[in-house]
């Protein structure tokens, strides 16, 4: 399961991320606030200096040239008003060492170095203010502790985005502890504020009319605190511990509705709910449905999340929830932790789903009875099936197949554009044929998993991915069929046979079968020979 959510990461990474690069120098200016260091000033540098921002280029990288200016505007800036941060650069092509000990693979990639022993990636936007906001916030302890009221409201009061209160009457060090851990796994994303003692709640109250703080003049109580709104959100849970908390505060720290992109998609990914998408094209499509989806943002708040997305920055997005990227706006709602998508149906609304539509499949998916959109190849006839020497699965005979628990099923998860694949298929063909022909309780099949989409319970990190389902298996809860045994052999028709046999539930010998089969044709041949000398 968390490798799905992962691939709807990177696939969202992949199309999002995605604007062009652009011209111009990929090396600092000398005079910039940028350091410069080698494989040779590098150890020493960072000995010294306790908060560096690294970043690992290439000249000629197109990335690395558009990145240039933001990293030495936010240098400059950071050189003013914290000089305690420095900002690095290192050219790889010149000190390919350093860059190979830090498993450099790609340009640029940003390192937040805590001294040489803490080395964390750089998860920031890449402008310079998401620069600057990102060291700034690297470099304070993870929980900020101010110790008068006046400080606390201050602090209160330089918030712009959502952040998270630790408000406590009296000492609570386990639920305190839970906090901190959670602090400094999310400090990237929100600023933690922890106050004790009445008076803070106190003014916290008189701040937020609408906020009851009752509860937590005992006990430790979290809030999250939404300044643009200027609301206060409670956590509800029953139990405080590590988890709990960092679920609250992934969920809370979402916007009710803005736009997915660069700087958020991270955000939404991590957040553990379904989310929902409304793909737009005009400034003016966007604003007519902001009052709507806001709202549905507070009302399903904690169930799903709702998002914005530019339709002519990041389109093709809609190609990863089964939607058709040419009919926009869309409505769609993607269900990470199972896999599943959903949207309004296109076909029948090519000018885009109308409010009550859009209602009518949230309301549908929240009660499990909407009907998920399923990527599908057509299904084979019946006379393509007899003719294929491998059964051909698609998304929609998947299921029926491998639910036939009686039977060995060897199953290839390709992609049509993989060269490896192609390789493989005719040795496949020909592992096909000689079940086929030979032991119907053995089926070897293919899937494109590229044009059908289907669940499986080991993650399918490359193709060609090769799975037997052994007759009579184990049954994988989460998906309903059997757990596969993974072949990682090497991709010869005698390893394939061996396999069948030995990890088969029917343990059949492919080998005799073979043997038949060549048997078969040699006497066919001999019959052939005879019969030309006749
Ligand atoms: C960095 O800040 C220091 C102190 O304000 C200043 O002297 C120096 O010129 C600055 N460096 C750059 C490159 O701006």
């Amino acid at each position: 399961m968390k490798f799905l959510k992962l691939s709807s990461v990177v696939a969202i990474a992949s199309t999002v991320l995605a604007s062009g690069p652009a011209d111009g120098d990929a090396i600092a200016d000398p005079n910039s606030a940028v350091v410069k260091l080698t494989g040779e000033t590098f150890d020493a540098f960072i000995e010294s200096n306790p908060l560096v921002l690294a970043e690992f280029f290439a000249p000629w990288c197109g990335y690395c040239k558009k990145l240039a200016p933001e990293f030495v505007a936010a240098a400059d800036s950071l050189n003013e008003s914290h000089p305690g941060i420095k900002l690095a650069q290192i050219d790889c092509t010149q000190d390919e060492e350093l860059c190979g000990k830090f498993g450099i693979r790609g340009y640029p990639t940003l390192k937040v170095l805590r001294g040489p022993e803490t080395i964390e990636d750089y998860e920031g936007a890449r402008e310079s203010a998401g620069i600057i906001d990102y060291m700034v916030r690297s470099s304070l302890p993870s929980v900020q502790v101010p110790e008068t009221v006046e400080e606390f409201l201050a602090l209160v009061e330089q918030q712009t985005k959502p952040f998270a209160i630790q408000l406590s009457g009296e000492d609570d060090e386990e639920s305190s502890d839970a906090y901190s851990k959670v602090a400094d796994a999310l400090r990237k994303d929100l600023t933690f504020v922890s106050v004790k003692g009445k008076e803070f709640i106190e003014a916290l109250v008189s701040k937020f009319v609408d906020f009851d703080a009752s509860s937590f003049a005992e006990k430790a109580g979290y809030v999250v605190v939404h300044p643009a709104e200027a609301s206060i959100i409670p956590f509800s849970g029953e139990e405080i511990n590590k988890d709990s908390l960092t679920a609250f505060f992934k969920t809370e720290v979402v916007p009710y509705f803005s736009d997915i992109n660069r700087d958020t998609y991270m955000l939404y990914m991590e957040a553990p709910l379904p989310l929902a998408y409304y793909f737009y094209k005009t400034p003016e499509q966007r604003e007519e449905v902001e009052e709507f989806f806001t709202k549905l943002g507070k009302t399903y708040r904690g169930k799903i999340n709702f998002a914005g997305l530019d339709a002519s920055l990041f389109g093709k997005h809609a190609e990863s929830l089964n939607m058709d990227p040419e009919i926009i706006p869309l409505f769609a709602i993607q269900d990470s932790a199972n896999n599943k998508k959903y949207g309004v149906d296109q076909a029948s609304n090519p000018d885009g789903p109308s409010i009550e539509q859009i209602k009518e499949l949230i309301e549908d998916f929240l009660e499990g009875k909407a009907s998920p959109i399923i990527k599908s190849e057509p299904l084979p006839t019946e006379e393509e099936q007899a003719a294929s020497p491998v059964y051909q699965l698609v998304a929609h005979n998947y299921e029926e197949l491998l639910k036939d628990t009686s039977k060995d099923i060897f199953v290839k998860y390709y992609a049509h554009w993989c060269g490896h694949c192609k390789k493989l298929a005719p040795t496949w063909d020909e592992l096909g044929d000689l079940y086929k022909s030979g032991n119907p309780d053995v089926i070897i099949a293919k899937i494109d998993h590229s044009k059908n989409d289907v669940e499986t319970s080991i993650p399918i990190e490359g193709y060609p991915t090769l799975f037997l389902y052994p007759a009579n298996g184990e049954i994988d809860e989460a998906t309903g069929l059997r757990k596969p045994v993974v072949f990682s052999g090497p991709r010869v028709l005698d390893a394939f046979i061996d396999f069948v046999k030995v990890e088969g539930g029917h343990g059949i010998d492919g080998h005799t079968l073979k043997k038949v089969e060549e048997e078969e044709e040699e006497e066919q041949e001999e019959e052939s020979i005879d019969h030309d000398e006749l």
